[in-house]
């Protein structure tokens, strides 16, 4: 069996995944058209030679602009069915994906529309990929606490459908302690806890959101390597990381794949796990991310099956249903 296969077939759970960011050109054209929206983009190839970063806040700029042609219930049933048939086909067997209401709620989108077309999507997953799935409510951390209480009151008849929380969006300058409060009556309604740390923000960040966001699981996490007592801190608690080998590049968190920690994290006892983050825009969904840094690193087949292994470890489903994975 080739390693291209070999990655492909292995089972795995995607545990950081931005639905709006598998939003492919293609369908942001459709969705423009169908809608009624004009794009600032002639053609296809025009979006892609667009997705040109220097750093996180590029790629935001462009990835909020991309989403103004969802409007509409189907659209982000479409939107979904897409990327878990993508997702589907690299082997994907459980995704926990992650929306972030207040980029369509702040345009006039109903929170209602959003949700309901998302599971949609995920029931048809469901029946026709076997494909089990979560979802995760993420706050954007430019906007204020107010707003984020805001979505949260705003969720509260979904909340039997939402697994979890999320902190995305701009890292710098807008610290974990920011949302303590509400990841605090998240948890207090029952939901866990994700957040993006230490992806261009510094360790302090990652230290917060353990001690003052109590999170259950990490995306991204990269520069808690700076570290190396909260390394081993993640170490020893467990904590999972959901890395993003390819958004690491296009965002120049890493200089070159060849610089990229996945391995250094391993080698940490960190529970590392591979994810897409935003496959769209980054070039590739989950099994070219597996692909790109085991080329890149050298890792070897226990290497990726670890990755895969530590996937249904730091994921929210239950014991019985992780143990079945394994
Ligand atoms: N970081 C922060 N916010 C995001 C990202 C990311 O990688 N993708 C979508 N929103
Ligand atoms: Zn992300």
């Amino acid at each position: 069996m080739t390693d291209h296969d070999f990655i492909t077939g292995l089972p795995k759970a995607e545990l950081h995944l931005h639905i709006e960011g598998s939003l492919e050109p293609e369908l942001m054209f459709a969705l423009a058209e169908r809608n009624r929206i004009t794009i600032p983009f002639a053609t296809v190839e025009a979006v892609r030679a667009a997705y040109d970063f220097s750093n996180l806040q590029d790629f935001l700029d462009i990835y909020y602009a991309g989403a103004n042609v969802l409007q509409t219930e189907q659209d982000f049933r479409d939107l979904a069915v897409a990327y878990f048939d993508r997702a589907a086909a690299d082997g994907v067997v459980h995704a926990e994906i992650m929306f972030d209401p207040q980029t369509h709620t702040d345009r006039g989108i109903a929170f209602g529309t959003v949700i309901a077309g998302l599971l949609a999507g995920m029931a048809d997953a469901e029946t026709r990929h076997s494909m089990t799935s979560k979802l995760i409510m993420s706050f954007l951390r430019h906007l204020d606490e107010e707003a984020a209480f805001a979505t949260l009151a705003a969720a509260e008849p979904w909340l039997d459908r939402i697994d979890a929380v999320g902190l995305d969006s701009s890292e710098l300058g807008h610290p974990p302690e920011k949302f303590a409060r509400v990841f605090a009556a998240a948890r207090g309604k029952g939901l866990r806890l994700v957040a993006h740390a230490g992806e261009e923000g510094p360790p302090d960040y990652v230290r917060q959101a353990l001690d003052l966001l109590d999170i259950d699981r990490l995306d991204h996490g990269n520069r808690s390597l700076e570290d190396p007592v909260l390394t081993a801190r993640l170490a020893r608690i467990g904590m999972t990381l959901t890395v993003c080998p390819l958004s690491n590049l296009k965002l120049c968190v890493v200089r070159d794949m060849a610089e990229h920690p996945i391995d250094r994290m391993l080698k940490a006892g960190l529970r590392a796990t591979i994810n897409s983050d935003d496959p769209a825009y980054f070039g590739g969904y989950i099994a070219d991310n597996y692909r790109a840094v085991a080329m890149a690193r050298g890792l070897d087949r226990n290497d990726l099956a670890l990755l895969a292994r530590n996937s249904f470890l730091g994921s929210f489903l239950p014991d019985d249903v992780v143990a079945k994975h394994l």
